[in-house]
């Protein structure tokens, strides 16, 4: 080993042997876990949050360390299994194995991205990608978007853009303006209400627009909503709508939005991060028709798309209204202060240095095209449907809705209090880790929740899941819970 720490660290050679290793234990990792044999192993290794605090100071104390390997197979050990057939559980996907040779390049080349300069490849990518992205999704060809990390960020990006155009507030702050509002749905992800929280909209800016029985924004009740928000002297200055709600995948009619925000000169914004990506299907684009009269939609490669965390679309219908969002000079980057220039990204990412998450969503498209998409959604969306009748088909279980997408909310009937009895179904099935699902709250009572995200799942994992549900209920009903 050498004395000198940098060169060490920076050794071709170290790197290669390592690499190679890496490459067999991670090839291990996938043929262990993506397989249909008994010896899977757990879907997820649950500790409690103390024991695995207590198991990494003591590992943190044994500096330093000469072998990462080690150091990466115990990560692996102790971690979720998003590849398992059993994992299903938050709608975080099995990552392709071509990913993580894309990520591998785009970490030895650390691109800064938010000048053109350090960003060459990855900037042109983001257009070409957001570009066939927005033809998909049926937007014409001034259509244009970039890449940002996380649906959040993504969606705090298009409401700020949003904002601009109705207010002055970027320049001005707040003096002499009407309290801002944007009309949302009851079934939104948190994100938006955090976003319209940091615009400085505060509660009153946040109208909930209740759901219908399939969780769906109940546009017949927008013009009321409306109505009242402009007696109570608000300033309207968005319409938020959803393709893909996160507790249950289910889809706004958004036609009925876009006539809506039409009628009233409001900007729409889609919530697409998980099921935007339906488009690619022609058996399920239906469900996102209307998505096109957005003036922006977020789209969560992440998500539906097979790509690793985070990278996100940002969609606009006008290319030019993503520079409103954050106009501001930076002169150290850009020599041309107002222009619009795609090449540019920092000029409308709120992120100055960004990874070039782009690469892996250029590979997967330049290897496997759009038809890897549209198989995606088309077997987890039809497996949704196969898991459905099963549940309807036992009458021990209750579904809560039929699902639009991959994602599945049930629970077993009981006279015990429902919410209690099924949350510890859920947990025993935490605890013993053959499965991992998750819970949400619906209309205020808990529900199992499956998000069906690995297209090797099948129909055989979803069975030996309500079976042991099913085992696991029947032990509760002896006990006092
Ligand atoms: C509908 C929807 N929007 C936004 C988000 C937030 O996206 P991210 O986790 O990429 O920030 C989620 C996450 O689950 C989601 O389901």
């Amino acid at each position: 080993m050498s004395n000198n720490i940098f060169e060490q660290a920076f050794s071709a050679e170290d790197f290669r042997k390592q690499g190679h290793a890496l490459i067999d234990m991670l090839a291990d990792y996938l043929s262990d876990t993506n397989s249909n044999k008994q010896e899977q192993g757990l879907a997820i290794p649950w500790q409690a949050p103390e024991k695995q605090l207590d198991y990494w100071q003591q590992d943190f104390a044994r500096r330093p360390l000469h072998d990462p390997l080690a150091l990466f197979k115990e990560t692996m050990a102790r971690s979720v299994k998003v590849h398992h057939r059993r994992y299903l559980g938050h709608q975080t996907l099995p990552t392709l194995p071509l990913s993580v040779l894309s990520t591998a390049v785009t970490t030895m080349l650390n691109q800064g991205m938010g000048v053109y300069e350090m960003g060459m490849v990855g900037n042109t990518l983001e257009k070409v990608l957001t570009e066939h992205l927005a033809g998909v999704l049926g937007f014409g060809a001034e259509a244009s978007g970039f890449i940002t990390s996380g649906g959040s960020l993504g969606n705090l990006t298009a409401l700020l853009a949003a904002r601009a155009v109705a207010t002055g507030i970027w320049s001005k702050g707040y003096k002499d303006q009407p309290q801002p509002a944007v009309l949302i749905s009851e079934e939104m992800h948190y994100c938006i209400d955090r976003s319209v929280r940091m615009m400085g909209f505060g509660s009153e800016g946040i109208i909930k627009v209740p759901v219908n029985e399939r969780f769906q924004l109940r546009t017949e009740l927008l013009e009321e909503y409306y109505q009242q928000a402009l007696a109570d002297g608000k300033q309207v200055i968005a319409v938020v709508g959803c393709a893909g709600t996160t507790s249950t995948g289910s889809y706004d009619d958004l036609e009925a939005i876009a006539a809506f925000c039409q009628q009233h000169q409001l900007w729409f914004h889609i919530d697409g991060a998980h099921g935007a990506p339906a488009a690619f299907s022609p058996q399920y684009k239906h469900l996102v028709k209307g998505i096109e009269k957005a003036d922006s939609v977020v789209v969560d490669f992440h998500k539906m798309m097979l790509t690793p965390s985070l990278s996100t679309a940002v969609i606009f219908k006008r290319g030019s209204d993503a520079y409103r969002t954050f106009s501001q000079r930076a002169q150290y980057l850009w020599s041309e202060q107002d222009s619009e220039e795609w090449y540019n990204g920092g000029k409308r990412s709120f992120e100055c240095t960004k990874a070039m998450t782009s690469l892996n969503v250029y590979t997967i498209f330049r290897t496997y095209g759009d038809e890897i998409f549209k198989e995606n959604i088309e077997r987890l969306y039809g497996l949704a449907k196969i898991f459905a009748d099963l549940i309807c088909n036992n009458k021990n279980l209750e579904l809560a809705y039929e699902p639009e997408a991959n994602i599945v909310c049930f629970r077993h009937k009981t006279e015990k209090d429902s919410s209690r009895f099924n949350a510890a179904i859920r947990q025993q099935l935490l605890e013993e880790g053959h499965f991992y699902i998750v819970q949400t709250i619906l209309n205020g009572e808990l529900y199992l929740r499956v998000s069906l995200m690995n297209p090797l799942t099948s129909e055989k994992e979803l069975k030996d899941l309500l079976e042991e549900v099913e085992k696991k209920a029947a032990d509760l009903m002896k006990k006092d819970i």
